[in-house]
Formats: structure tokens, C-alpha cells, sequence
């Protein structure tokens, strides 16, 4: 973190290990602290020992300048003199034990599996492109630094390609264990992670929703292998079964609960688990819905569905159809339904009026809020074609820097 430097310090400029500097920064990320005043803390800390610690290795030490009270490198100095250390091996000494003494906070679990419907009936928004980006921003490394677009998240994006920096900011993974769940029978989300979908006449999440289980759910659930995921993200694939899904439900017991039922042996595994919808209004859609609904001892905005939506007129009349089954829903069973928000995708604010005009009436909602505005992005569509997941793609790209705010706007 950087703040305005105050009048009373001083710079100064001396070595440290790459190493060393690299857990310093992550380590004032994550408890959101200013590097200057971790070093200053360790300073005051190393000078109040009765004597110093254990050395620490500062080959390859390089060029690390920051700010202090006046006075205190000086005083420093003196007393790494009289310990006989150098001043690059007491600066070393003296960031380790701030390290020490400020161990990386624990990421913060909800006390309720939080539960995010991505949906709209209207095909090729999105939906499948955000649930992935926004799971894979959820599960990211919370001990290492990723670029997030901060402060200008409501601003309109600059049109891609436009050359115009976002703001951004260096921030920990958010480290949550997400499921992710391939509720479209095309298995798009599937396909995209590079996973098989399900063979047919096999166990499915269908079979477990019609209530003709043949083995555990837990057993279809699949890893996204990567070192920044951590054996965080995992995908429940997609089985082309999902097709007959509407057919099957017809005859279940309060079918509205049956993606609930199959779930719920598994959410105690997940700190967060995001539905993927087929681009439908079906059964399917109702039991989605009734999933992301809000339940006892929850939060409002926890959980609900997070709808894709798309800057032209069609998209709006698609909206009013969505919203009024969740409407339905939430009146004819007496539910707690919460939106978390609008995604606008696929920007280009260089289509003129249209765009900025939908955008003004999306915005102009404010319940549902526009919790994201995603531009156009190339690297979203090669990660698609090369079936990686788009943090393995492309990590720094403009697409998952937006899908971590997003990620951080919704939670
Ligand atoms: N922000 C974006 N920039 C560029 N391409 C995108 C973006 N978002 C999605 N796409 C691409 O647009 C296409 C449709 O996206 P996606 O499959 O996510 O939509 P969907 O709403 O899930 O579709 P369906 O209704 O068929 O399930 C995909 O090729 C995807 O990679
Ligand atoms: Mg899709």
C-alpha cells in the first residue's frame, strides 16, 4: 500500500534480499498496512530487543528505499553499531521479526455457504464466461499479489484497445473453496476449464435432482488443477442427461428443491458454490433460483442471482421475463430472493449511442446494481478457444483483473 508521505519523515535508502522485500509486500496487502510503517514498526521493535536476533541471508540484496520518522534511521544506526551488524543485516533482522510478529491473517470463511445463480434465458451474454471468472477470482492464492481494477469499477470501461490504463492495485487472493456448477446441458463451463462433460447413462447431477442417484454427488466433482487455485476450485461437469432434466423433474416432489437436495451433502466442503444456467426459463431455471435463495441466519445479498446482461435492447426485454419468474418465485413460495447484481458484458462503448444509452438504463435500475461493466476482450475468447481457465491464460490480462473487482464488489 501507498499513502501520502507525511511531512515528518525522511527517506532513506538502503538494501534488501528480493525475497524479503517480496514477503513485505504481500504480507502489508494483506493486513493493509503501509510498507513504511511495517519497516518503522520493526525498527522501533529490533532496537527494543536486548539483542539481536538470529542473521538472516541477504545475499543479493537490492536497492530498497522508504520513508521513516525523522530520526529513527539515525538512531538505527547507532544501534546496529553497537551490535555489530551492518545496517543491510539489522534492516533484514528488523523486517523479519515485523514479519513475524504480523503473521498472514486467515482468510475469512462465511458462516453459510454462499450461493451465486448466474443466469439469463437470453443465450451468448456471458453467463458461462463470468461464473468461471468470477470462481476462478474467488479462489485465487490469498498469499500472493494479483492485479485488481479498483476506485473506477462503476466508471464505463474504456473501449478495448483504446489504450487507457485502469486503475489498479496489487491485493491478495481472496482464497474461498468454490464449486463450480455446470447446470447447462450444452457444457460450455465444462469444456472452457478443459474437463469432459459427464458420460450419458453414467451418475449425473441430474440423476441426484430426479432423485435416481447411482454413487455420492462428491464423487463426479472434478479439481481445476493450478498453482494459483490451490486445490480450491472445483467444477461439478456437465452431463448432456440435463437436456431431459425438465422431463425428469415433472415428476419429483417439490422439484423446486431438487438441485437444493443433490447440493447439500456437498456444501460443507465449499465456501462458495456458483451456478452456471443454462439460457432457459425452465424447471431447471426455478430450481436454481430457489437455490440462490436467501435461508435463515443468512446474510441479505450472500447469496441470489447475478445476472449477465448485455448494453442493447434485447437484453432489456429478456430482463423483465427473468426477473418476472423470480418474481413469481419469490411470491408464490414466500421466499427471500436477492439479486447481487448486474453484469454488463461485452462492452464496447464504441457502438455510440446504443451502448451508452443501455448502459445509462442498466445503471439507471439501481436495484439490481451494476456490480460490473466488462469490455470486449480478446484474451476472453482465446482462453475459450485454448479451453484453459482465463486466470491460467491470461492472469494479468484486463478480463480477470475485471473479474477480480467483481468478484471483490459481490462479496
Ligand atoms: N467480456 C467478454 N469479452 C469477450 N468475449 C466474451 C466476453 N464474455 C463472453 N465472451 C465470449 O462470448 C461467447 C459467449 O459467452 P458465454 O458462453 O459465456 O455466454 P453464455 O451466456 O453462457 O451463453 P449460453 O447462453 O449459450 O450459455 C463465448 O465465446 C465467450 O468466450
Ligand atoms: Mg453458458
Amino acid at each position: 500500500m501507498t499513502s501520502p508521505t507525511p511531512s515528518d519523515r525522511e527517506k532513506v535508502v538502503s538494501k534488501l534480499p528480493p525475497w524479503l522485500r517480496q514477503e513485505l509486500k504481500i504480507r502489508t496487502a494483506q493486513l493493509r498496512v503501509d510498507i513504511q510503517d511495517a519497516v518503522h514498526q520493526g525498527i522501533a521493535q529490533w532496537s527494543a530487543l536486548a539483542s539481536a536476533p538470529s542473521s538472516v541471508d541477504t545475499s543479493g540484496a537490492e536497492s530498497f528505499s522508504t520513508w521513516l520518522p525523522a530520526g529513527q534511521w539515525e538512531s538505527f544506526r547507532a544501534d546496529a553499531r553497537d551490535r555489530g551488524v551492518s545496517l543491510i543485516q539489522g534492516l533484514a533482522q528488523a523486517v523479519s521479526l515485523w514479519l513475524e510478529m504480523n503473521p498472514a491473517p486467515t482468510v475469512q470463511r462465511p458462516s453459510v455457504v454462499r450461493r451465486i445463480v448466474v443466469c439469463n434465458q437470453k443465450g451468448g451474454v456471458g453467463k458461462t464466461a463470468i461464473t468461471a471468472g468470477t470462481g476462478e477470482a474467488l479462489a485465487e492464492d490469498p498469499d500472493s499479489l494479483h492485479p485488481v481494477r479498483v476506485a473506477r469499477q462503476f466508471a464505463v470501461p474504456p473501449a478495448a484497445g483504446s489504450g487507457s490504463s485502469l486503475d489498479l492495485e496489487d491485493l491478495p487472493g481472496l482464497g474461498m473453496r468454490v464449486l463450480l456448477v455446470d447446470f447447462d446441458p450444452q457444457g460450455h463451463l465444462t469444456k472452457q476449464l478443459g474437463q469432459q462433460p459427464l458420460p450419458i447413462g453414467g451418475d449425473s447431477l441430474t440423476c441426484h435432482m430426479a432423485g435416481e442417484a447411482k454413487g455420492p454427488l462428491a464423487d463426479l466433482v472434478v479439481p481445476i488443477p493450478d498453482e494459483r487455485f490451490g486445490d480450491r476450485l472445483h467444477l461439478l461437469p456437465a452431463c448432456t442427461d440435463a437436456f431431459l432434466l425438465d422431463v425428469r423433474l415433472s415428476t419429483v416432489r417439490a422439484r423446486e428443491a431438487s438441485l437444493e437436495r443433490a447440493l447439500t451433502p456437498l456444501e460443507s466442503d465449499y465456501d462458495v458454490v456458483i451456478i452456471d444456467c443454462p439460457p432457459s426459463l425452465g424447471l431447471s431455471m426455478d430450481a436454481a433460483i430457489y437455490y440462490g435463495r436467501r435461508r435463515e441466519n443468512e446474510q441479505p445479498g450472500a447469496s441470489g442471482a447475478l445476472i449477465v446482461v448485455q448494453a442493447e435492447d434485447s437484453s432489456a426485454d429478456a430482463y423483465d421475463l427473468l426477473t418476472s419468474q423470480i418474481n413469481d418465485l419469490r411470491d408464490d413460495l414466500s421466499l427471500d430472493i436477492d439479486y447481487l447484481g448486474l453484469v454488463v458484458n461485452l462492452y464496447d462503448g464504441r457502438r455510440g449511442f446504443i451502448a451508452t444509452s443501455s448502459l445509462q438504463a442498466w445503471m439507471d435500475i439501481k436495484d439490481p446494481r451494476v456490480v460490473a461493466v466488462v469490455p470486449d476482450l480478446k484474451e476472453q475468447r482465446e482462453a475459450v478457444r485454448v479451453k484453459q481457465p482465463l486466470f491460467v491464460y491470461a492472469p494479468k490480462g484486463d478480463q480477470a483483473v475485471a473479474m477480480r473487482a467483481l468478484a471483490r464488489e459481490i462479496s
